[in-house]
This record gives structure tokens, sequence and C-alpha cells, in this order.
């Protein structure tokens, strides 16, 4: 069964911890976090010290999305903030083998995220290196934009290429979901959603989430 990853993103920064509770009620399976440093994305959002306050609020594994320039300099941080999983971009990460290697030597689950222009090769040599793949069905950088079309078939040749490495590599997709696309997104093979307005763009939140989690169930 897929599941859930509400993105932090479009919540009310001011009560993160409120917040994470109502996902934590609605039955969310993770909490999405999005780092950005305003030079890989042009926008910024929070760092590790944010994580690390809201980590002892819930027991939900953090997945945590840094679009952040060279991330090698801050995985030590992400780690002691509580990280569960840590996804890096290729095209931010100079020696993204090396990087991928660091994040699960040091207790975390490995993901590499791909742009919707960024091929599935940069993936062929490091399917024994990595725990999560994450399709980004947006541009990177900023919540509420519309989901591009194209990602269906990526995530349906890259499902092919997991199933065919025959190792257990979670399928995350990223940007752009809303109740009316997500089923086509499990459909083309995702095991977990990231929704950010689709969840918070709403005055009922937690009902927002089961209608997510009865949707993908
Ligand atoms: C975009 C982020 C997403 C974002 C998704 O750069 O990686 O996680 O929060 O937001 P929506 O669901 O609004 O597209
Ligand atoms: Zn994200």
């Amino acid at each position: 069964m897929a599941k859930l990853a509400p993105s932090l993103l479009s919540a009310d920064f001011s009560k993160l911890g409120k917040e994470i509770d109502i996902l934590e009620k609605g039955g969310a399976d993770y909490v999405h976090l999005d780092v950005m440093d305003g030079i890989y994305v042009p926008n910024i959002t929070f760092g590790a010290p944010v994580i690390k306050k809201i980590r002892g609020t819930t027991k939900l594994p953090f997945d945590v999305h840094l679009m952040v320039d060279r991330p090698e300099r801050f995985i030590d941080d992400f780690i002691d903030a509580g990280s569960d999983i840590i996804t890096v971009h290729p095209d931010a990460s100079i020696h993204l083998h090396r990087t991928l290697q660091e994040i699960r030597n040091k207790g975390a689950k490995a993901g590499v995220s791909l742009n919707p222009s960024t091929p599935l090769d940069v993936l062929e040599y490091l399917m024994d290196d990595i725990d999560l793949i994450l399709i980004m069905s947006v541009n990177p950088g900023f919540g509420g934009q519309s989901y591009i079309p194209a990602m269906t078939e990526k995530i349906m040749k890259l499902k092919d290429m997991i199933v065919k490495s025959g190792n257990d590599i979670i399928l995350e997709v990223d940007g752009g979901i809303k109740l009316e696309n997500a089923r086509e997104i499990i459909d083309a093979g995702a095991d977990l959603i990231v929704v950010g307005s689709g969840i918070f763009a709403t005055d009922d939140v937690e009902s927002r989430v089961k209608k997510f989690k009865e949707l993908i169930a």
C-alpha cells in the first residue's frame, strides 16, 4: 500500500508542532521536510536546528529533502537533528556516491531526488547504494505548482528499473499532487507521495489527510 508524506512547506511555520500533531491524527505516515538554501533553489526555508526542535513532538519518521548546494557539508547536522531519510539532488553534490554512503553509514536512509529534466541514467551505477528515489513532479523551490504530466511516464520507467534491480527502494513522488491526480501517480508506481498545498490549503487538515489515506489505500 502506498504511503503519505505531508510536506510542512505549506504549513503555518508559527506552530509547526501543532501542525504535525494534526497530520499524525489524520494518519500521515511520514513528515516531509523541505530544506531550501536560496542557492540550489531560489527560496529559503529552514535548516537542521528547526528540525531538531520539532523532532521531539512526534514519532513519525522525518523524510528530509535537501534542496541545498553541496549537501555533503551538512549530513552530520541533519543526522544529529533526527532525520530518518536524507535525500539529496545529484546536481548539487560533487561526489554523489560518497554522499550517499555517508548518509547510510551515519544511520539514515539515503535518497536521490531527480528534477523533472534529469534523466534516470544518473541512477544507473547507484542502485545498490540508494534506499529511496524521489521523482520531482514540479521544479523544486516552491509549493503550489502544477504537476508536470510527463512525469507519469518517468515514474513508470523508474518503477521498472527498481524492480529489475531487485533492490528494496522506495519510489517517492513530490510536487503538484492533489486528490484528483494521486491515484494516477500511485498506479504509475509511486510508493510514497508528498503533498503540501493539497493538504494545507484547507480549513480541515486532519480530514484532508484522512481523505488522501483513503484514496491511496
Ligand atoms: C517543492 C517541494 C515539495 C513541495 C510540494 O520544491 O519539494 O515538497 O512542498 O508542494 P505541493 O504539494 O504544494 O506541490
Ligand atoms: Zn520536497
